[in-house]
């Protein structure tokens, strides 16, 4: 089984990488195949809306979107974890939920599971927004959401490493996890 984890954030080293990576421990356990596309180490351009994928069926544009592209099919399930910009997730991120649309009618992802993870410096800095936009590119996505201890995972965390003293936070985010290994049984 392989899963597919992507922290959306442009920092390197971030809380929500810290987080992604601790959802993740649970299937190293599990012994799945673990694939990180930490967009901090990779090049995605935007979107121009050129629209020739539409007859291609892939974009144009050859950057690191062409691996995750692979990494889409070969995956059975997909976490996401990203900081709140803005009350919404990072162009970074946003650039690759534009880029999938080049592979839409593939349905790459359709039927696969998907967990979700959203930091904030504030404690309502948008996180839960955050969780409903990535929300909502699985949805379009035809993948099906899986809860953690109650819906994604949230937190308020600033500089780099914050994270690390919320242990609670951490093991909420291996409950997810842990929730969709047990969703893919
Ligand atoms: C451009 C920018 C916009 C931000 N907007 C928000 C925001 O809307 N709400 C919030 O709580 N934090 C906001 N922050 C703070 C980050 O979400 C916070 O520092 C978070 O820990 C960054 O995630 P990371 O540690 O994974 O890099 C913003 C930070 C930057 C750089």
């Amino acid at each position: 089984m392989n899963i597919l984890g992507i922290s959306g954030m442009p920092r390197k080293n971030g809380n929500s990488e810290i987080l992604l990576n601790a959802a993740l421990e649970p299937f190293a356990e599990a012994q799945w195949h673990i694939e990180r596309f930490l967009l901090s180490e990779k090049k995605v351009e935007m979107c121009i809306g050129c629209e020739t994928c539409r007859e291609r069926k892939t974009c144009f544009i050859n950057d690191d979107m062409e691996k995750l592209y692979d990494a889409y099919s070969k995956c059975d399930a997909i976490l996401i974890a990203a900081p709140a910009y803005w009350r919404n997730v990072p162009a970074q991120l946003k650039a690759v939920f534009d880029r999938t649309y080049a592979v839409g009618e593939k349905k790459l992802l359709e039927g696969k599971l998907g967990g979700t993870i959203a930091v904030g410096r504030g404690s309502s800095g948008g996180q839960s927004i955050v969780l409903n936009i990535i929300h909502n590119f699985y949805l379009s996505s035809g993948v099906l959401c899986v809860p953690g201890e109650l819906n994604g995972v949230t937190a308020s965390a600033d500089k780099p490493g914050d994270i690390l003293d919320q242990p609670r936070r951490l093991e909420q985010a291996r409950i997810l996890g842990r929730n969709i290994i047990k969703y893919a049984k």
